[in-house]
């Protein structure tokens, strides 16, 4: 057997990759990821007919998809592929550039679209084939940017092609990152003996307290901007709200939240909204034009949709008479409201204990849908492994006495 007639063995099932310009076998072999098993027979500088020497490759039991075959057209323009099937060559076709090639390679442009975290769409490039294979370049039609083909080649020699496609953040995940942040940075503290109860503004002794506004330090804000954004995103891409256009931000609290909330929505989803929130002293002024107590109204366009962000809902009566002054807007829609802790009990006080909670209260008053990053039945099960048994029971006799949800 000669040498070639060795090299060129048959194959049952698979591809053989032929005509790869000598040398650049293996750069394909790396663009195909095979796994460690794969039967794979790589010859390089063998004699050919029409060249004058060619590198091979050939896969028993493997298939090439046409965006594998798209990127190994930018190492080995006008190789073969032939699709074996039993024993015959069923397919030959020249790998060519493709005109357009999406989702290979990233964009050098930063600030391009296709760069921006977790909702970016797939690149994608439509492909300027120049005489000489060197002369390839890529234009990015999202930014216009120009990849040429050094980069193209640096880009497949890093493997830095194929991006991951950058998906939503799971809401265990942002559950999880939240309740870090809320104990780290003091807004969520726990009671440290059943005799030292937190006494609420309603007179109740909660196991625990919650205040958002103890979050001033630079880390727990970026988590803050984190948390609201993905958990936004993600209530948009299961259609658990509509889109809207505008974070509105009851205040005080509110404001540095949808101010936050808004620039997150822009630098991870790239979306872009404006945020609003109101003035508590306007009525002082005796002006009741929607921009003096509704600052951002001036950019309002009548019909427009508002998404309102909060840290919790206490009385749900507060929340309601914030959102009244919305009227002022006019024609509008109030799409949800997230808020970051649900506390999940009953309105009332000490001694009376209504049927609704602030929630449901504000779902049934205002028929707009509620959404918490976090609520004390999920921190309960988070933390009641690691409490005392005596704290342990103030929180479940708490939760029987005052909350709409048991805790065990
Ligand atoms: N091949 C293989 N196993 C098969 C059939 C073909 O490995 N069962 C390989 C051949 O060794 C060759 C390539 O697939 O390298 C293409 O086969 P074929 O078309 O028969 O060879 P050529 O005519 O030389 O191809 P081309 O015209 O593309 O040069
Ligand atoms: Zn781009």
């Amino acid at each position: 057997m000669s040498e070639r007639q060795l090299l060129v063995s048959k194959i049952e099932n698979g591809i053989v990759i032929d005509h790869i310009p000598a040398g650049k076998a293996f750069q394909v072999l790396k663009l195909l990821k095979l796994p460690d098993d794969a039967r794979a027979l790589v010859a390089q500088n063998v004699d050919s007919e029409s060249m004058e020497a060619k590198d091979l490759i050939k896969i028993e039991g493997s298939y090439l998809t046409s965006s594998e075959i798209d990127i190994i057209a930018f190492v080995a323009p006008n190789a073969t592929l032939n699709n074996i099937e039993n024993w015959q060559v069923k397919e030959k076709r020249v790998i060519t550039l493709p005109e357009k090639i999406e989702g290979a390679f990233n964009c050098p442009n930063t600030l391009c679209p296709t760069n921006t975290r977790y909702t970016a769409p797939n690149t994608s490039f439509t492909v300027e084939a120049g005489k000489q294979l060197e002369e390839t370049k890529l234009h990015c039609i999202y930014c216009g940017s120009i990849t040429y083909y050094g980069t193209i080649q640096e880009n497949i020699q890093s493997e830095s092609f194929r991006i991951e496609r950058r998906g939503l953040v799971s809401k265990e995940k942002i559950e999880e990152v939240f309740l870090d942040m809320l104990i780290q940075g003091g807004a969520l503290r726990f009671s440290r003996s059943p005799e030292e109860p937190f006494i609420l503004k309603s007179g109740r002794p909660s196991p625990y307290f919650i205040n958002l506004g103890a979050l001033t330090d630079g880390e727990s804000l970026a988590k803050l901007k984190w948390a609201f954004a993905s958990y936004i995103a993600l209530l948009r891409e299961q259609g658990k709200i509509t889109d809207f256009d505008y974070v509105f931000g009851p205040s005080y609290k509110g404001i540095s939240l949808a101010a936050l909330t808004c620039e997150g929505l822009n630098e991870l989803y790239g979306m872009d909204m404006r945020y609003m929130y109101d003035r508590k002293e306007a009525k002082e002024y005796g002006d009741m034009s929607s921009d003096k107590v509704l600052v951002g109204a001036n950019y309002f366009q009548p019909g427009q949709r508002l998404l309102v962000v909060d840290d919790t809902i206490t009385t749900g009566l507060t929340k309601v008479e914030t959102l009244e002054k919305l009227r002022l807007l006019g024609d509008h829609e109030v799409v949800g409201m997230v808020i970051a802790v649900d506390r999940q009990e009953a309105l009332g006080d000490k001694d009376n204990v209504e049927e609704q909670s602030a929630v449901q209260y504000l779902e049934e008053e205002l028929g707009i849908p509620v959404f918490s990053i976090q609520n004390i039945q999920s921190i309960f099960n988070l933390i009641k492994d690691s409490i005392g048994d005596d704290i342990k029971k103030l929180w479940v006799d708490y939760y029987s006495k005052y909350g709409i949800v048991d805790l065990d």
